[in-house]
């Protein structure tokens, strides 16, 4: 499944034909599973949306997306014109980044547009959290595999680490049979708080 992204600099109806057009080239294929924009900028929402609707017609892409959408951009979009046919925000969102919870994923769900948690593991931090080690021993599993099991527990979210090493790929796969308790639900609750209010959305 191929995910690429269009930056806002080149989301304008000409710049999104052109910037995927070179993107299939160079990954020397004819057409991309999932376009995203990486986040929101200066172009008219509509006109990007209305490029993906063209690209979509054309068989260069399947489906579009967004990423970094908080939760008035995300409202803003699938009020336009085929803007509901938004297939998912790609968001900052791990146990030490819970703030989507306040409205952003609560919103998502119940539209059934899927959050792709990027930097799930917050690129590394969370595999040395000695706040999951308890977890983690329960599971006989490692923190990073709690950290990502956490993830995919939470209803409407797809998690999306990058692992380079064969050995971490493997673990993340593995992570996907991890079920946490409620106890474990618990207490990673008392480690990592969840928002008690709206903050803006953070990007990395
Ligand atoms: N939309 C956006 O604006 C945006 C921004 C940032 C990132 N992303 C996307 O998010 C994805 C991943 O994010 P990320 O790389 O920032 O963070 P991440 O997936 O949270 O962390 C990656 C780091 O964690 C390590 N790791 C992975 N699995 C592990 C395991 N089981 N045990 C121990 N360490 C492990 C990796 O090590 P090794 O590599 O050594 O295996 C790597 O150093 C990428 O696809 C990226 O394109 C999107």
């Amino acid at each position: 499944f191929l995910v690429s992204k269009v930056p806002p600099t080149n989301a304008s109806r000409a710049g999104v034909k052109r910037a995927c057009e070179n993107s299939l080239k160079r990954l020397a294929t004819d057409r991309i599973d999932l376009y995203l924009l990486h986040w929101p900028g200066s172009v008219p929402l509509a006109e990007t949306v209305e490029a993906f609707e063209a690209l979509k017609a054309a068989g260069k892409i399947r489906h579009w997306g967004v990423s970094n959408f908080d939760t008035d951009e995300m409202e803003e979009l699938v009020g336009l014109p085929s803007g509901a046919n938004v297939q998912t925000n790609q968001v900052l969102y791990n146990l030490s980044r819970r703030g989507p919870e306040f409205d952003l994923a609560p919103w998502s769900l119940e539209r059934g547009i899927p959050l792709m948690a990027y930097s799930p593991v917050e690129q590394g931090a969370l595999a040395r959290n000695a706040r999951l080690d308890a977890v983690a021993a329960r599971h006989k599993a490692t923190a990073a595999q709690i950290a990502l099991a956490w993830v995919m527990a939470q209803p409407g979210v797809i998690a999306i680490p990058k692992a380079s090493r064969q050995e971490h790929v493997r673990q993340n796969a593995a992570a996907l049979d991890i079920k946490l308790t409620a106890q474990d639900l618990a207490e990673l609750d008392r480690a990592f708080p969840p928002p008690t209010r709206k903050r803006g959305l953070e990007m990395i």
